[in-house]
């Protein structure tokens, strides 16, 4: 069955939202904090290794209600119970979206077309152990019989990006295989990859659902043609592998089927690191980290399933967005991961956000009349503190921000971590909190710089009342990471809900694919 199709501004719950807005608007956190001695606690969300405290919101209990009936009135139970259990809810493409089936170790089946894909996915993984034991363990020889020491992941989009993201976020946890990623068809990258590898022992998988994308079959055959000025066609079965759900355009290639690793129609791309598509992964990292980055997934999946709206983080991140984005009208949301490791993780979070919501057309086939996908967009703390920080703390724009950080560091170089989540905590404070004109005056005068009041106090007054939440894990793991990319997949599903679109289509990439074909073509 489909997902319902409510217009949420014709909700009642919209209506109510818009009045209570007025008043809303002129809510300031201090103002908030000073009147709800308990707000931190009241407005957290604890979850074992996890707590996401959204109490630096623009929000009152009233609103978070007033969010909640709104999902209720779009019917959101309903939607996660046909989203988990394989309807066709990407209807314009005719699929189930079951990139949750692949994380879940339950024995419950989980039909599509009548047929359990559960017994799939298992041997899917089997494979995917099999595979990367053999060559973690150098049992898998190259063609002049050596072991492998280089993976080439050849990819793009949801292709690159899930496993690109989750390789560099996880390299702690990292075996001794060096992994590499190409994913742009600018010939530059492909050839600087090359320079650093041997084609003795380096394995390419080649990733691509449809087998048909232009980037990474370009990729494909520019290394398989430098593959083949050392060795032979016949040790292309030793090199290359491939994920695809396109097994005959894999097989034109030349790649052997015992090589094949399948994909299924019902995982979208972007959404696909859980799959074979995380081979990489798996290779880079071993199959036990790979099962536990499942596991961490598994975890939110059942949280976000079972959990009352007003306790469920994936829900409660999803509200306070749709509350920013169509009532304050902010246009972008910051994401701030406080660790080097997740350097990715914006850009990762650009296609899952913004190819799912990036949507103009209502469930009905109609244009909508109110704002959809958020602009997203970010980078490491603290080195964006020196990068665009001042814009958000002094700029004209509403940008809310998602901070997120580890209690504990991996190297345990504990003075650096120390001074890692002062700031942390120090630019949440800051933007909820600012800094009056009277603490500034003071600033000023312990300086003794009175004379510099009239010139210098208006540049250095922070008015705060600047959102975040702060999305706080112990400790960087395959398992908290798992959970912590569920946690967005389940925003952007409950998003979709609540704007009434189709979030796991994306014909919006493809009129630039064709131009660029007939571009080809004419010269
Ligand atoms: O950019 C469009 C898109 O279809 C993405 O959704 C997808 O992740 C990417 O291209 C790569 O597609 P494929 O895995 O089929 O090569």
């Amino acid at each position: 069955m489909p997902l319902q199709n409510i217009n949420p501004t014709e909700t009642k719950a919209w209506e109510k939202l818009v009045k209570h807005f007025n008043e809303a608007k002129e809510y300031e956190l201090k103002e908030l904090f000073r009147a709800d001695k308990d707000r931190a606690d009241k407005f957290s969300i604890n979850l074992d290794e996890l707590s996401v405290d959204y109490s630096k919101n623009r929000i009152t209990q009233e609103t978070i209600d007033l969010l909640h009936s709104l999902a209720e009135e779009v019917n959101l139970k309903d939607a996660i119970e046909k989203y988990f259990s394989g309807d066709k809810i990407n209807v314009t493409e005719n699929r189930a979206v079951l990139h949750t089936a692949l994380r879940d170790s339950s024995d419950t089946p989980v039909f599509v077309d009548g047929k359990d894909v559960k017994p799939k996915i298992k041997t899917a993984l089997r494979k995917m152990k099999t595979f990367s034991n053999k060559v973690n363990s150098g049992k898998w020889k190259g063609y002049t019989g050596k072991s492998i020491t280089d993976v080439v992941n050849i990819g793009i989009g949801g292709s690159d990006l899930g496993p690109n993201m989750v390789v560099e976020a996880l390299q702690f946890y990292k075996n001794k295989l060096n992994t590499h990623f190409v994913s742009n068809v600018d010939g530059d990258h492909v050839a600087e990859v090359l320079k650093k590898i041997n084609p003795e022992t380096t394995l390419f998988v080649i990733v691509s659902k449809t087998f048909t994308t232009q980037e990474t079959l370009s990729n494909a055959n520019t290394i398989r043609d430098w593959f083949l000025k050392s060795a032979t066609v016949f040790d292309v079965a030793k090199h290359f592998v491939a994920v695809s759900t396109n097994l005959n355009a894999v097989d034109n290639f030349g790649i052997d089927k015992k090589n094949v690793f399948p994909m299924w129609d019902w995982v979208g791309g972007r959404f696909s690191l859980w799959s074979t598509v995380g081979l990489s992964i798996c290779l880079a990292l071993g199959f036990d980290n790979f099962k536990e980055l499942l596991k961490g997934a598994e975890k939110m999946d059942t949280h976000f399933k079972t959990a009352e709206f007003d306790q469920n983080i994936p829900v409660i991140l999803a509200l306070i967005s749709v509350w920013y984005n169509n009532f304050f009208k902010a246009e972008t949301e910051a994401i701030l991961p406080y660790s080097q490791y997740l350097a990715n993780f914006p850009a990762y979070l650009q296609q899952a956000i913004m190819e799912s919501n990036g949507k103009n057309v209502d469930r009905n086939g109609n244009e909508v009349t109110y704002q959809t996908g958020t602009i997203v967009w970010g980078s490491t703390g603290t080195n964006m503190q020196h990068a665009f920080m001042q814009l958000i703390h002094h700029g004209t724009k509403l940008i809310p921000a998602d901070f997120i950080g580890f209690k504990n560091s991996l190297y345990k170089l504990e003075d650096h971590h120390k001074k890692l989540m002062a700031n942390y905590k120090a630019q949440i404070e800051a933007l909820a909190f600012g800094k009056t004109k009277e603490a500034v005056h003071l600033d000023l005068k312990i300086n003794n710089q009175l004379d510099k009041v009239a010139t210098l106090l208006p540049y250095k007054v922070f008015e705060g009342n600047r959102p975040s939440n702060a999305i706080l894990f112990d400790k960087l793991t395959p398992f908290t990471l798992g959970m912590l990319i569920a946690v967005y997949e389940h925003k952007i599903f409950t998003q979709g809900v609540i704007w009434n679109i189709y979030s796991y289509d994306q014909f919006g990439v493809e009129l630039g694919k064709e131009l660029a074909q007939k571009n080809l073509d004419n010269e």
